[in-house]
């Protein structure tokens, strides 16, 4: 007889055997109903009692057949701050996509595609729309994104959906020849509260000339959206605007557009797709570029007149999944930290024929899907500085004892800072050895990008960890003086070291820290989701002191059961929704038919430049 992990761990626990693993079981969320109000109760610790605003965070809501992590339309969870004796608000709701339609439709024919463990698929009507990745703050407009399908807006009172945001013939298409062509662009976009415009990146995709079927090249265009549907009669009113990068080709995909005063930067990462992925087949992509690429825009260069835009090509060490940059130059200068994690790979999951690196042993069917976001290197903040699109300074901080960097966050109060971020709040998810599969461990060990190349792998899981990671001080010397203290306190547990230079909480065993979220108010609060080996909880830190712990902790209860939750946004006012953008979906799906394809193939930019929709 199979027995569960989550059973497995029960078991542990009743035996008094300390529980080591993840409980995996917990990765996986669904909700019973699509509209749930709840309360979180606060069951250590207290809340401000000032606190106020709203969190929103998004997670994956699994169906049967959903095989990865993250794949399944978005549930978006709000929770009201505003602390009520000894509990808070907790309203979540899922997000109605056409996925759900796409998902019931294809049902019994998708039976007869390969299994697939990636979170983008594609099926005979098209690919589905999962908006279930990050969330965006446009000015009191709630705007759900993902790295493939269009962006969708909900009314952030309610939870409701509203809208897809534009006709698919108003986006650049990457797979057409559908109902649901393909929108590959960036579930990070930025919102530029300076010009009141959305600035993301839209790829259209084409296949690579040495492998034809199974990996893809993009051209990639800078999008801008002002909030509004295109009205040729009023010239202030744009819609949606692309520019092609000139003479440019992506070998992967950006998972996020930086965005400074001056510049519009698109990375060009890791997390490469080929119509065989998408497929479901198993076929290897050709390796990646390791290092971090990002081209370079000029914003003034985004003429209204001109439908292509140069860039510049910067190019600096490690892998990079994520960036918080400084909105301001300082100096000519652009500041950003690159959150990097070699040995990861977030297009492979666990699948059925995969054994465990270090026992051999092989999954139980809850590992299947979970993709190889869990690193067997420590995580790295690489703080880079650009100047006229040449590094001039690096610094990295890594910690021997954090692996796995996971998501960030910052005090966005400090967006409009002239002197920038002064401190990134980074969650690390710990060191996990059931977690890593040969294939994993095979597929990196030999990796430029890895640190570990000449040490041996730690013999025991790390915990996961709450860091701030001042940006003023020499990271590269911090490094160094963690290294050193290492050397002469061989007997510190290597997640503890560095107390007395970084401000840090060490979890327990079994608990992982997942979305976090800074809050803007007074001394600033970090709020994040958690798994413990009790269940989904809600922690709140006070962000000038990690180390003394959680202030405050909130339970919920089993009817929320989100699961992975992703990225997470703050709103300090939430107001019933004033704009009245809307896109009716099914001439949306028609018009995907009959322009789209026309577009594509004759791919005459001014086509695009042009449009008249
Ligand atoms: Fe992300």
């Amino acid at each position: 007889m199979r027995i569960g992990i989550s059973c497995f761990n029960q078991l542990r626990s009743q035996l008094g055997v300390s529980v080591m693993s993840i409980d995996v079981s917990k990765f996986r969320g669904s909700i019973p109903s699509g509209n749930l109000c709840e309360d979180a109760k606060i069951y250590e610790g207290t809340l401000p009692e000032n606190l106020s605003g709203h969190v929103f965070i998004v997670a994956p809501y699994h169906r049967k057949n959903d095989s990865h992590l993250f794949m399944g339309e978005g549930v978006i969870i709000k929770w009201a701050l505003q602390p009520q004796p000894g509990k808070i608000q907790v309203h979540s709701n899922k997000l109605k996509t056409w996925d759900s339609f796409w998902h019931w439709v294809q049902l019994p024919l998708g039976k007869l595609l390969p299994k697939a463990f990636f979170p983008a698929r594609l099926g005979f009507l098209g690919v589905a729309e999962i908006a279930n990745t990050a969330i965006v703050n446009m000015k009191g407009r709630l705007i759900l994104t993902a790295d493939a399908g269009r962006y969708w807006e909900v009314d952030p009172d309610t939870l409701k959906t509203i809208t897809p945001i534009g006709y698919f013939d108003e986006h650049i298409i990457s797979v057409p020849v559908s109902f649901f062509p393909m929108v590959a662009n960036t579930a990070h976009p930025f919102y530029d509260p300076k010009t009141g415009e959305l600035i993301t990146c839209e790829l259209k995709s084409k296949p690579r000339r040495e492998n034809l079927f199974t990996d893809m090249v993009s051209a990639a265009y800078i999008t801008f959206w002002d909030g509004k549907q295109k009205n040729y009669q009023d010239k202030n009113n744009t819609g949606i605007r692309h520019w092609e990068l000139d003479g440019t080709v992506l070998d992967g995909s950006p998972h996020t557009t930086i965005v400074t005063e001056e510049l519009v930067m698109i990375p060009d990462m890791p997390f490469q797709m080929g119509l065989a992925t998408l497929l479901g087949l198993k076929i290897p992509l050709r390796k990646a570029y390791s290092k971090t690429q990002i081209y370079v825009v000029n914003r003034q260069d985004l003429n209204p007149d001109k439908a292509t835009v140069p860039s510049r090509l910067v190019t600096f060490d490690g892998d990079s999944y994520h960036f918080l940059c400084n909105y301001h130059h300082i100096d000519g200068e652009i500041r950003m930290v690159a959150i990097q994690q070699a040995t990861i790979s977030l297009t492979e999951a666990i699948q059925p024929d995969d054994v465990k690196h270090f026992s051999g042993d092989r999954y139980y069917a809850e590992y299947y899907g979970i993709p190889w976001m869990f690193a067997f290197d420590p995580g790295v903040l690489r703080k880079v500085v650009i100047k006229d699109a040449q590094v001039i300074e690096e610094e990295a901080l890594i910690h021997p004892g954090w692996f796995t960097t996971m998501l960030y966050t910052a005090d966005p109060r400090e967006l409009d800072d002239p002197k920038g971020y002064s401190a990134i709040y980074q969650v690390y998810a710990g060191y996990h050895q059931d977690l890593i599969s040969r294939r994993q461990y095979l597929s990196f060990r030999d990796h430029e990008n890895r640190v570990l190349t000449d040490k041996p792998l730690p013999q025991e899981d790390l915990p996961s960890v709450l860091a701030k990671v001042p940006l003023d001080k020499n990271w590269q010397e911090l490094t160094k003086q963690i290294e050193t203290e290492q050397e002469q306190n061989p007997d510190i547990p290597v997640s503890d070291l560095g107390k007395e230079l970084l401000d840090f909480y060490v979890c327990d065993e079994g608990s992982v820290l997942v979305s976090i979220q800074f809050i803007p108010q007074d001394r600033g609060y970090i709020f994040t989701t958690v798994f413990t080996p009790k269940g989904s909880e809600a922690w709140l830190f006070a962000a000038d002191n990690l180390s003394q712990g959680p202030i405050a902790k909130l339970s919920l209860s089993e009817d929320i059961n989100f699961g992975f939750t992703l990225h997470s946004e703050y709103f300090q006012e939430i107001s019933p929704r004033k704009s009245t953008y809307n896109v009716n979906r099914l001439s949306s799906a028609l018009r995907s038919l009959t322009k789209v394809p026309y577009e594509f193939f004759f791919n005459r930019r001014n086509d695009i430049f042009k449009r008249k929709v």
